[in-house]
């Protein structure tokens, strides 16, 4: 048995967050916004929060470039990537990669709000910001949906361990 409730040696020594939160394996999701330029980051702190009214909630570190822009253009995008988005996935994961690497044109459309969203990814949802906690280190931005779609591919990229896992097609 690798987990202990009864505290020993668990107890005195957590598990490093990063290493336990890596064994969950999680659609890879891409959060972007639009200003002079698309701005877009892996966010895998995208929860959803209610059907009714539909909301969904993304964690920022207080030093993400992306937070500005969406609190400026209050609106931003959640893309699940599908096995076909491999490309840009890896371009997001690259750092320092270029908006020019990162938004090749022919790649993004837009739905409602104007902020980038992947034609080909498993599910969109476009947002609007509906509040902003403020937590110090971090905001977490609610988004009410006025966009969607759910492309029905069949090939979610999955990400586990910190690494890219493009799933069989089913069937
Ligand atoms: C697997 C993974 C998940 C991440 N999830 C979040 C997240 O939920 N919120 C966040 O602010 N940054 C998250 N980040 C960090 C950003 O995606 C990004 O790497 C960071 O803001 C640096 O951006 P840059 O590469 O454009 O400089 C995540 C990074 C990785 C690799």
């Amino acid at each position: 048995m690798t987990s202990s409730t009864d505290g020993g040696a668990d107890r005195a020594k957590p598990a490093p967050f990063w290493d336990v939160l890596g064994e969950r394996p999680i659609g890879f999701t891409l959060v972007t916004a639009m200003g002079d330029e698309p701005v877009g980051f892996v966010g895998l702190s995208v929860a959803h929060v209610s059907a009714e009214p539909p909301l969904l909630s993304v964690a920022l570190d207080a030093r993400n470039k992306a937070l500005e822009r969406i609190e400026r253009s209050g609106a931003f995008a959640i893309n699940f990537l599908s096995a076909a988005n491999e490309p840009v996935a890896r371009a997001f994961l690259k750092k320092g990669a270029s908006a020019a690497e990162r938004f090749p044109p022919a790649t993004w459309t837009t739905l409602v709000t104007g902020s980038p969203v992947l034609p080909d990814a498993s599910g969109v949802f476009d947002c609007q910001v509906e509040r902003v906690v403020d937590l110090g280190h971090a905001k977490l931005v609610v988004g009410r949906v006025v966009g969607s779609r759910a492309s029905g591919q069949d090939s979610p990229l999955v990400f586990f361990r910190g690494a890219l896992c493009p799933t069989p097609p089913t069937g």
